[in-house]
């Protein structure tokens, strides 16, 4: 897999956040602006009080995304917090239109507040420009909401599934990795076209698109011992989680995702409260519904204080 992942860059189209926007490439320094403000704007909310606890109530891994962009990005000025609001994303007429009233957005005057993110689409000289940070705004904020409160959610999923009387563990880290490993959110790379990849493997046409799967990997039992087993205990003491052979949560060299700083530390922070909000799973133990989609995500119901 690593030696895939290494033979050739991402094709545009191949990438997620930074795949072509308004017409053109995202230029490698506007790629970089925007993880940069995105970094800023996580830090700075891990730093703020989370927003009331009842916003946890409800169907995951949704309720876990609306929570953490009402927390990170709630400060944004309309229209731009409309960008990314499912019932806005989910139309695509509605989407064309937030996108047509951000274009002319004014910018803010002093004093309106608003995330570093934001300021990106404010700064932007030119159409093409605005256009390209609106569509950076809308892919980071959803990838960072919806990739966290899937990880959080299976985290939260499996401690239920698995937690003994005595309560939960304390370790959240070392239960993030463990997640990461046992139900990774980004179960799947996938390439496009095998041509720089037919002489690794005799099996591999130039044509083919070839899929990978760090989901596999993580339960392989050459690798890991009781693979299927949820055992946080297992990262003790691991300095760099990262380093450990068969473990991909965030890719490979070459392709690594670049917002992983931002999403373990993000992830323990939700766990953490709702977990001292004492956030009940009303699903069934052992049984989870998990659709067939890019984000492997554990669908459950849970309530605060029930
Ligand atoms: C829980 C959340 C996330 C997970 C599990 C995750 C996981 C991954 C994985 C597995 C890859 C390698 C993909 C491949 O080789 O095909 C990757 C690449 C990447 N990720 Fe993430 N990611 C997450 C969130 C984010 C966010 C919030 C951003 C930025 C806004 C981001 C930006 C990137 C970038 C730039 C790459 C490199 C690929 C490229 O150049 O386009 N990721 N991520």
């Amino acid at each position: 897999m690593a030696e895939i992942v290494a033979a050739r860059p991402l094709l545009a189209a191949e990438r997620s956040v930074y795949k072509p926007a308004a017409g053109a490439d995202i230029q490698h320094e506007s790629a970089t602006r925007t993880i940069r403000a995105l970094g800023q704007d996580v830090m700075a909310g891990i730093r703020t009080p989370p927003p009331p606890a009842r916003g946890l109530s409800g169907t995951w891994p949704y309720a876990g995304t609306s929570y953490l962009r009402q927390w990170l990005f709630s400060a944004d000025p309309l229209p731009v917090s409309l960008l990314s609001k499912r019932g806005v994303t989910r139309s695509d007429a509605i989407s064309r239109m937030v996108d047509r009233a951000v274009t002319v957005w004014p910018g803010s005057a002093a004093g309106e507040k608003s995330t570093t993110l934001a300021g990106q689409i404010r700064d932007a000289s030119g159409t093409r420009n605005r256009r390209q940070a609106i569509a950076l705004y809308r892919r980071a904020t959803a990838t960072l909401c919806d990739g966290v409160a899937a990880l959080a959610g299976n985290a939260l999923w499996l401690m239920k599934s698995t937690r003994k009387p005595e309560g939960a563990p304390a370790d959240v880290t070392a239960v993030l990795w463990e997640t990461l490993r046992l139900l990774p959110p980004a179960w799947m790379l996938f390439r496009r076209g095998g041509g720089a990849f037919a002489g690794l493997h005799p099996e591999i046409g130039a044509q083919d698109r070839v899929a990978l799967f760090p989901l596999l990997m993580h339960r392989h039992p050459d690798y890991w011992s009781d693979p299927l087993e949820f055992r946080p205990e297992r990262w003790a003491g691991v300095a760099d989680p990262e380093n450990t052979p068969a473990f991909m949560p965030f890719g490979f060299d070459g392709a690594r995702c670049w917002a992983k700083h931002l999403i373990v530390p993000l992830a323990e922070r939700l766990v953490k409260v709702a977990l001292d909000s004492r956030l009940v799973i009303s699903s069934p133990p052992q049984e989870a519904h998990i659709p067939l989609r890019s984000l492997l995500s554990v669908r459950f119901d849970a309530a605060i204080g029930v």
